[in-house]
């Protein structure tokens, strides 16, 4: 099968590869998904699971990518829940071969049956992005009806999606990132916008929740932003500064079967919209990663037509 491959971590997106690999391994509970369209985060070449194996071994040529949609091809053994053929959508694990390829070997726990009517493009979309604003607002945020959330990168893959649930739950919506991000997350349902290079973050008020995923002195800056009883929750690094008097979160998101049919639900709805950027080939993907040359929104590599 055709993958892209990386095998030099000095290389970086310079390693990046079209190659033939060998079709990939259903171990108990897996399923092999022949991915229509994958998604990646421009970061993974950095995380060490790009890498290395779950010991910590070598394990290059390793296929980036980690969220795919597409259609089941072969069970392994023990598996249930899918059957062969169906439409599913999710996350591909980090420590094995990911989804920039025709095919990929994935436990099943970590997809979700896709509906006959979304697109694999969108649904490719929406497995990190929804998962990690679900888990970040609501799981370890806590935020709920009528409090007031602070959420960076407002036009950006998570704050998008994490935007649209928040205004869903009845918050009060406070987006940030640059001036021209404005009005995407004020469509998106941002109550009002920080432009951070030009307006004081500090001006944005007291919050019950900052969600973060921008990291470094925005973070460090935000901790002072969150009231008493609230929550700082960051994706981007382990904070070193907390609230004087709150929580500070950071966390990796996790595979949520259910979760994703609940996201996939508002989709179908009307009532969230994964923002897609730029469509490419898999033969692309590698100038796709470049950073400089991304379309705002999440780009898809769609690797098979549907
Ligand atoms: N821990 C986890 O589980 C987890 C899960 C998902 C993602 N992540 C990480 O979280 C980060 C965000 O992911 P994403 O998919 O949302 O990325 P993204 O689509 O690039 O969104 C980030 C947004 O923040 C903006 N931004 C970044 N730095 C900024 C700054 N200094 N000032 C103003 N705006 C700034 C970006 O603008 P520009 O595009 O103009 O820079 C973009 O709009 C990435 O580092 C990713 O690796 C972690």
């Amino acid at each position: 099968m055709q993958a892209i491959t990386v095998s030099d971590r000095d290389a970086g997106i310079a390693g990046m590869t079209l190659a033939d690999l060998p079709h990939p391994h259903t171990a108990e509970n897996d399923v092999i998904v022949r991915v229509h369209a994958a998604g990646f985060t421009p970061g993974e070449l950095d995380w060490p699971a790009t890498w290395t194996d779950r010991s910590g071994r070598d394990r290059t040529p390793s296929v980036p990518g980690h969220e795919l949609s597409g259609a089941v091809t072969e069970l392994g053994f023990g598996t249930t829940g899918l059957t062969v053929g169906q439409r599913v959508f999710g996350l591909a694990d980090w420590t094995r071969n990911g989804t920039l390829a025709e095919y990929v070997a994935v436990e099943a726990r970590n997809l979700a049956p896709l509906p006959a009517d979304v697109d694999h493009v969108v649904a490719a979309a929406l497995p990190i992005s929804g998962l990690t604003a679900w888990q970040g607002l609501f799981d370890h945020g806590r935020l709920s009806t009528g409090q007031t959330v602070l959420i960076h990168g407002a036009a950006g893959g998570v704050g998008s999606i994490a935007v649209q649930l928040a205004r869903e739950v009845g918050a009060h919506v406070i987006g940030t990132g640059r001036a021209a991000d404005r009005d995407r997350a004020i469509a998106l349902g941002a109550h009002t916008f920080v432009d951070l290079a030009a307006e004081k973050l500090e001006e944005a008020g007291e919050v019950d929740v900052v969600f973060d995923v921008i990291g470094g002195d925005i973070l460090a800056r935000s901790a002072a932003l969150v009231r008493a009883g609230g929550t700082l929750v960051t994706i981007a690094e382990p904070p070193e500064v907390r609230p004087e008097d709150g929580r500070a979160v950071f966390f990796v998101v996790e595979p949520d079967r259910v979760r994703l049919a609940d996201l996939i639900t508002r989709v179908r709805d009307g009532r969230l919209t994964p923002v897609v950027g730029a469509v490419r080939p898999l033969a692309e993907a590698a100038d796709a990663f470049a950073p400089g040359k991304r379309i705002p929104g999440k780009t898809i590599i769609q690797v098979t037509e549907d």
